[in-house]
This record gives C-alpha cells, sequence and structure tokens, in this order.
C-alpha cells in the first residue's frame, strides 16, 4: 500500500487553477504567544473563530502514556507526548475526566471537580500541561460531568448521613415509596433507583455509584457555574459537557411514552435544560478569548440536536449520527446531508466524528457486516475483517478531514488500533459489561493502552520494570506502534499526519461551502470552493479520475489512476466538477 500525496508546488501567485496547498504548515511555530493562537477572537489574523474548525484529539490519560511506571497513563505522560501531538497537527486536547474518582466509571464518577486524580498527578501538573500545550499552539478542554457525582462526593455522603426528609438529600433525587418510584432504567441496565438503608430510593441514569443531580436546585446550578470558572481561570479553551440532554427530570417523575414527541422524554432533551446552558454561555463569553462549550448530546432528530447551539448556547456538539452511520453511500451521503442542513440556521459548526472511548474502534466496526453503531447490537465475537474494516476506516477519516467544521480524533484511532476483544473476564472494569452480565461486551476493548515502541507489550506505554498496564496490549501490536508508523509512509499515523496538514492548508479555500456532485450510484463526491472535489468509491468496480484531476492524497493506492473501492481522494481540479471518468491512460502520474 502507498500513501499518494502531491503538494503542488507552484502557481503561488496565479492561483487560479491549482489548489492553494503550498503553505502546508510541516509543524507549528512553537513561538506563537499563548495569548495569541491562530483563531482567538483577539489575535485578528483568522477571520473565524478557532473552534469552527478545529482538530480536537481526545485523550483518554488513563490509557495514553505512563511515566510514572505505575501502570496507569498520566500528566507527565502526556507532557512528554505533546510534540508528538504537535507533529499529528491537532489544535486542542479534550481530556477525559482527570478528577478524583473511585472508578465505579472510570472517572465519570467525581468526587472532586477541582482536583486531579493523585493517579495522574496534580492541579500544578495540570497547569503546567495547559500551558506547555498552549505554547505548541494547542488549546485544552476538559470533560464537566453535570448529570451526576460520584456517590462518594462529599455531597451525597452528606445526603445519606442527614437522612430522609433533610435539605441535603435535595440536591438529587430522593423518593420514599415501597418500591423503586418508577420504572425508568438505567442506561448502563437495570432499575434506575437504589435503595438506601433507612429505605429511600436514588435516582441514578447511570451505575448506582453515579448519583443524579437535581437540576431544579440552585447549589448544583452554582456548583457547576463555579467548576466552569475553575477551569476557564486555569486557561483551558473550553469543556466537553458529559451526558448534556438528561440534566433535567420531569419532577412528576412520569413514564415515558412509547414514541414521545419531541421535548417530551421525562428525562432526555426537556426544554428546560437550554437554560441552563445560556447560562454557561454567558461564562464563556466573559472572557477575553471566549471558552467553548461542546455537548455531548446523543439526540436522533437534526433540528433537536441544532436548537442546542443556537447563538446564545453551546459552539459544537458531537455529531453521532454521522459516527453512528454504516459504510454505505447513501446514509452517509443523508447523514452528512442533514447534518449540514441542521447546523446552518444556527450558524453552528458541524462536528465529524468516527470514534471515542464509547463506542467499537472504526477498523474492526467497519470490518463487519453490519458497520453501523449502536449500542444494543454491539456484541463481541461478531466476525470481522479487519484488513476491509482499516481500509475503510482510512477512507472515513479522510472523509471526515474534508468535510467543513471541526473534527475529532480518539486517541489510537489515528494507528489504526482495533477493538480489543479477548480482555479476561476479571481485567475488565466497564459498568456497560458489569450491569448487563457480560451481554454488553463494554467499552474497555476500545481504552487500550497506546503501543508507543517496542515489539512486545507494554510498547513503551510505560518504560521498563513498570507494573503491568491497566488493560494489557494485545502482543501483536508490535506493527501498530507510533515509532512504527512513524517509519511507514503507507501507515494510518502518515495517512493521519499528511491528511491533517492538507486539511490545515485548507485545498478549499476560504469559507467554502458543500456542494454534492454526481457522480455515480456507488460514489460519494462533493466539491468545495472552485477546485476541490473529495471523492469517496464504495463500489466494486475503481472510479477513473477526471482528466484533469490532481490527486492531492489517497486514502489507498489507486489503481491505474482510477480509484478502488472503499477509497477517497482529494482531488485539485481547474474547476470543480463531477469527476466523470476518463480513460485511465489520460489520468495524471500522481496515485500510480
Ligand atoms: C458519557 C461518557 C461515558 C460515561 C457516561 C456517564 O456518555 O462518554 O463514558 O460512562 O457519560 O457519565
Amino acid at each position: 500500500m502507498r500513501i499518494v500525496v502531491k503538494f503542488l508546488q507552484s502557481n503561488v501567485g496565479s492561483a487560479n487553477v491549482r489548489c492553494d496547498v503550498t503553505q502546508v504548515e510541516l509543524a507549528r511555530d512553537p513561538s506563537s504567544e499563548p495569548e495569541s493562537l491562530p483563531g482567538s477572537e483577539a489575535d485578528g489574523r483568522d477571520d473565524q473563530p478557532w473552534w469552527r474548525n478545529a482538530v480536537v484529539y481526545q485523550v483518554y490519560v488513563r490509557s495514553f502514556a505512563d511515566a510514572n511506571g505505575d501502570g496507569v497513563g498520566d500528566l507527565a505522560g502526556v507532557r512528554s507526548q505533546l510534540p508528538y501531538l504537535r507533529d499529528l497537527g491537532v489544535d486542542a486536547l479534550w481530556f477525559n475526566p482527570w478528577y478524583p474518582s473511585p472508578l465505579a466509571d472510570n472517572g465519570y464518577d467525581i468526587v472532586d471537580y477541582r482536583a486531579i486524580d493523585p493517579a495522574f498527578g496534580t492541579l500544578d501538573e495540570a497547569e503546567q500541561l495547559i500551558s506547555e500545550a498552549r505554547e505548541l499552539g494547542i488549546r485544552t478542554i476538559v470533560d464537566v460531568v453535570p448529570n451526576h457525582v460520584s456517590n462518594e462526593h462529599p455531597w451525597f455522603k452528606a445526603a445519606l448521613a442527614a437522612g430522609p426528609g433533610s435539605p441535603e438529600r435535595e440536591r438529587f433525587w430522593f423518593r420514599t415509596t415501597e418500591g423503586p418510584p418508577n420504572g425508568w432504567q438505567s442506561i448502563f441496565g437495570g432499575s434506575a433507583w437504589t435503595q438506601v438503608e433507612d429505605g429511600e430510593w436514588y435516582l441514578h441514569l447511570f451505575a448506582p455509584e453515579q448519583p443524579d443531580l437535581n437540576w431544579t436546585h440552585p447549589d448544583v446550578w452554582a456548583e457547576h457555574e463555579d467548576v466552569l470558572r475553575f477551569w476557564f481561570d486555569r486557561g483551558v479553551a473550553g469543556v466537553r459537557i458529559d451526558s448534556a440532554a438528561l440534566l433535567v427530570k420531569d419532577p412528576t417523575l412520569r413514564e415515558p411514552a412509547d414514541e414521545p414527541g419531541p421535548g417530551e422524554h421525562p428525562f432526555q432533551d426537556r426544554d428546560e435544560l437550554h437554560d441552563i446552558y445560556r447560562g454557561w454561555r454567558a461564562i464563556a463569553n466573559g472572557y477575553p478569548e471566549q471558552r467553548v462549550l461542546v455537548g455531548e448530546l446523543w439526540l436522533p432528530d437534526a433540528e433537536r440536536l441544532a436548537r442546542y447551539l443556537r447563538p446564545d448556547e453551546l459552539h459544537t456538539a458531537f455529531n453521532f449520527d454521522f459516527l453512528s452511520c454504516p459504510w454505505d453511500r447513501d446514509a452517509l451521503h443523508a447523514s452528512i446531508e442533514s447534518a449540514l442542513a441542521a447546523h446552518a440556521p444556527v450558524d453552528a459548526p458541524t462536528t465529524w466524528v468516527i470514534s471515542n472511548h464509547d463506542v467499537t474502534r472504526p477498523v474492526t466496526r467497519y470490518g463487519r457486516d453490519d458497520t453501523s453503531f449502536s449500542f444494543q447490537t454491539k456484541r463481541e465475537g461478531t466476525p470481522t475483517d479487519l484488513a476491509r474494516g482499516t481500509r475503510r476506516a482510512r477512507a472515513a477519516a479522510l472523509l471526515s478531514m474534508a468535510l467543513p467544521g471541526s473534527m475529532y480524533v480518539y486517541q489510537g484511532e489515528e494507528l489504526g488500533l482495533p477493538e480489543v476483544e479477548d480482555i479476561p473476564a476479571e481485567r475488565r472494569r466497564d459498568p456497560m459489561w458489569i450491569r448487563s452480565g457480560g451481554v454488553d461486551p463494554g467499552r474497555d476493548g476500545c481504552r487500550v493502552p497506546l503501543p508507543w515502541s517496542g515489539d512486545k507489550p507494554p510498547f513503551g506505554f510505560s518504560g521498563p520494570d513498570a507494573a503491568p498496564p491497566w488493560l494489557d496490549p494485545p502482543g501483536n501490536w508490535g506493527s501498530l506502534t507510533v515509532a512504527a508508523q512513524t517509519e511507514d509512509p503507507a501507515s494510518m499515523l502518515s495517512l493521519y499526519r499528511t491528511g491533517l496538514r492538507l486539511r490545515r492548508s485548507a485545498p478549499w479555500g476560504r469559507d467554502a461551502e458543500l456542494r454534492f456532485v454526481d457522480a455515480g450510484e456507488n460514489v460519494l463526491a462533493f466539491a468545495r470552493g472552485e477546485r476541490f472535489t473529495c471523492l469517496v468509491n464504495f463500489g466494486s468496480e475503481p472510479v477513473a479520475l477526471p482528466a484533469d484531476a490532481d490527486v492531492l492524497i489517497a486514502s489507498n493506492d489507486l489503481e491505474g489512476g482510477a480509484v478502488p473501492q472503499d477509497t477517497t481522494v482529494w482531488l485539485c481540479q481547474a474547476e470543480a466538477q463531477a469527476p466523470t471518468p476518463a480513460p485511465p491512460d489520460r489520468i495524471g502520474k500522481e496515485g500510480r
């Protein structure tokens, strides 16, 4: 396999017939001043705020890099690898929760929102990390979890101690009933209610160790607004809001209808949520460089999602429709089209996401018969063609990079790591696995420590003589390490590095809107700007390129100058047009 890249060298001045990709930045200028990163509203060098087209890299600290040898990733490990992230070409890092936690849900059960888990480091180190990343031109986004706290959080401990009817219990959803107050089900399986010793029941939409907060209580509002300011004051550029559609509950605790209409569900997407986020936006707007709010909103309806992105609410939200979409031309076309259409009226950028710490790794998912993602159908042991999955994941990556808006890369995605499916039962940690009695494989398989170097576990994740990693990387990951892939121009890592570099150079020009073009029934193709076309071939027949097309990058080798199945190419044409087939011998020399 050979990565095909052509950086056009000429025509800088007479850019009428060429894409402007000559100024590809090989590395970020390390001298950039912390207060003048690209896209700062204040810096005046760019007409778009940075977050509208940022590449955000998701760091799952526990599995990123272990500097102190205890088998668990840490902030020192992240700091040591900042040059790797700069060279990858990302604009921001989103850190999964790094706060003290008893780990009932791997950190999404927080005891103290203003501290760092000692296994990861200290608050001082976090501040150093934020500023060191910033010096490299990389912003930081932290995860906030407003729906629930840990059952070891001081508020919940106080509520248990104070007993039924106490003001301390009003910050949560306690009820005195014979059995569970209603039939609501936990997202992790089983009843959403757990009884405490004095007989009261409390609500937890996730694990029992994650009691839900009562967002009608003023303390809950004030506390979270203060937590936002705490991190914003420490220089973080934004927050990712966990379970952002779940905070508000119908106080009558009624059962959901079979098919609830928009806004009618008793604990999802309730209209009162918008008031919370308007308050948060006002706080974010109060900083000279506006802080950014990113919502985790799993909502099936693109227009309901866009309501959260109105100009006085959140800035962006994860595009889970795209993430869940099967590798299918029509489905992807529809997903992209509906996301763009829903975001346009609120003038919010769309995001493009193919993986995160909750879902099956793309090379595995795309290698299955059912290439869509859903928690309900996720099962281990499903036959998987990893070579085919990897090919499609490469094509999906280049497709995502070409779309307008911002994109997310979950650590290890850039290495093409597969889902690890043979984790021994006693090592698994995910409550989804535990609470389903092992029916749901859980999410540990996409959270395995990153392989950095060497030919045997732990592949440089920890140093020599370190404790074993908290989850073992498979023994055959030697060819997937960062070191091995850095040397290989055909690797997934090289594809991400080159693709992101090209993306940064915006070969489509400024504010280039996307137009779908018709290139045949098995081809997804769109143009941006005057000369840029992205083309994905889903069909088994190779698609020839137009005569005047230069190939900027291709996700896989072209075949005789034509685009084979499950391959994405970026083209630069004299004028963007439908890439009508041309005889292979008329196609430019690139890409053979
Ligand atoms: C979000 C997180 C997930 C976590 C859940 C409960 O969906 O992404 O990892 O388990 O919220 O906090």
